[in-house]
């Protein structure tokens, strides 16, 4: 790219300026130059400023590049057997995470980054210009470190989830395994890794387990997030705000408590439709949670097991067809919304100074990513690195 781009004839723009009056800083027939990979200026298409290389977009809508703040893309295998079972009427269940650590750990580093690099260049063909990549399917130290390591080749914003399920060597000693992720497995995961997480769930780690984990992990240098309230009413919403954490993710069955917690403690909730498309459970409401005061943000969960979308137009429109989001909402929440899940300011909006990491559509306006489900309509992504 030369020294600096101009982009124009923008017929809408999502700017997420914070400073606007409307949630998106929606401006029409507008222009924005980029230098150096950083947006330059914003503004009217004609007062832009001259650049080296001028890129018309004919009139379609440009988007901060989505920012996907929960995924588990280091993995191998599938499990559409699983998934076939539970069409046919099977509920989901944590359990299964096993068999993908079974076949994670089999694998070569080689293949487990090619299909995170696969499943990194298919959310970019979507939008998402911002992805979080989890570990959590190795459940060693060693699996553990190299799950991070291979995701660090993709993203800063890796996050050391050894306590996803207790590793089946451990299934009758789960204190032992605990004792284990805090020291040994931190210790090698910690370079590799900006985030620490933890399911907090029936089934997989309880509250007591989940403060002990998240307290080491802030000990190694590293923020603490949650998995929390996705198979029924739990703990770990509430956990999450009591620790003051940036983000707690799934959400999908809060109290009345937990809602008014999450308020006061600023902490975003992440929803992740996608989840309750695959497991077919009951959609939270994002309205709810917007109603009360939280931040949201929309993020995929891409995974083999409880959601295999990397798509966050699907999960917009899901958020929209039902979670009582409306299209702005729903668009802010899977951009800025996910930025302020992993704490940053310079992705999920197009002001001067943040990253030039957007996405031109084929269409007019933001609406139509929830109006025409399923249809391909990211034109173009620009990624500033
Ligand atoms: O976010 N909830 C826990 N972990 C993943 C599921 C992983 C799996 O089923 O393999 C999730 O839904
Ligand atoms: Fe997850």
């Amino acid at each position: 790219m030369s020294a600096s781009t101009l982009v124009t004839n923008i017929g809408e723009l999502v700017a997420n300026d914070p400073s606007a009056d409307d949630l998106l800083g929606l401006r029409t027939d507008a222009a924005l130059v980029v230098e150096d990979g950083r947006v330059a200026w914003v503004g009217d298409a004609a007062d832009a400023p001259a650049a080296d290389e001028v890129v018309d977009v004919g009139a379609r809508a440009v988007l901060p590049g989505f920012v996907d703040s929960h995924s588990h893309l280091v993995f191998a295998g599938d499990r559409a057997q699983e998934f076939r079972a539970r069409v046919a009427g099977e509920a989901y269940a944590a359990g299964g995470i096993r068999t993908t650590v079974a076949a994670t750990r089999a694998a070569s580093d080689e293949d487990l980054a090619a299909g995170v690099a696969r499943h990194v260049e298919e959310m970019r063909r979507q939008g998402t210009t911002t992805v979080e990549i989890k570990s959590g399917y190795g459940l060693t130290v060693d699996d553990e470190a190299r799950a991070l390591r291979v995701a660090r080749g993709f993203t800063d914003e890796t996050t050391f989830l050894g306590a996803h399920v207790v590793a089946p060597e451990h299934a009758e000693d789960p204190g032992g395994y605990v004792d284990l992720v805090t020291g040994p497995m931190l210790e090698a995961a910690a370079p590799h890794a900006r985030w620490i997480d933890v399911f907090c769930e029936r089934g997989a780690f309880d509250a007591d387990q989940a403060r002990t984990i998240l307290r080491a992990g802030e000990a190694a240098g590293l923020r603490g997030r949650l998995h929390a309230n996705q198979l029924g009413h739990g703990p770990g919403a509430a956990l999450a705000a009591e620790l003051g954490l940036v983000a707690v993710d799934h959400c999908t069955f809060l109290s009345a408590d937990d809602v008014h917690a999450l308020r006061e403690a600023g902490t975003v909730a992440t929803l992740l439709p996608g989840v309750e498309f695959s497991t077919r459970q009951p959609y939270p409401s994002g309205r709810r949670l917007l109603d009360a005061g939280v931040t949201v943000a929309i993020a995929s969960d891409c995974n083999p097991g409880s959601c295999y979308t990397s798509s966050l137009p699907f999960c917009i429109a899901l958020a929209v067809r039902e979670m009582g989001m409306t299209p702005s909402e729903a668009v802010w929440a899977a951009t800025a919304g996910g930025a302020a899940a992993l704490d940053r300011t310079d992705v999920g909006r197009l002001v001067p100074g943040s990253r030039a990491d957007l996405v031109v559509l084929d269409a007019p306006s933001h609406v139509h990513l929830a109006y025409r489900p399923g249809v391909p309509l990211v034109a173009k992504t620009l990624v500033s690195r």
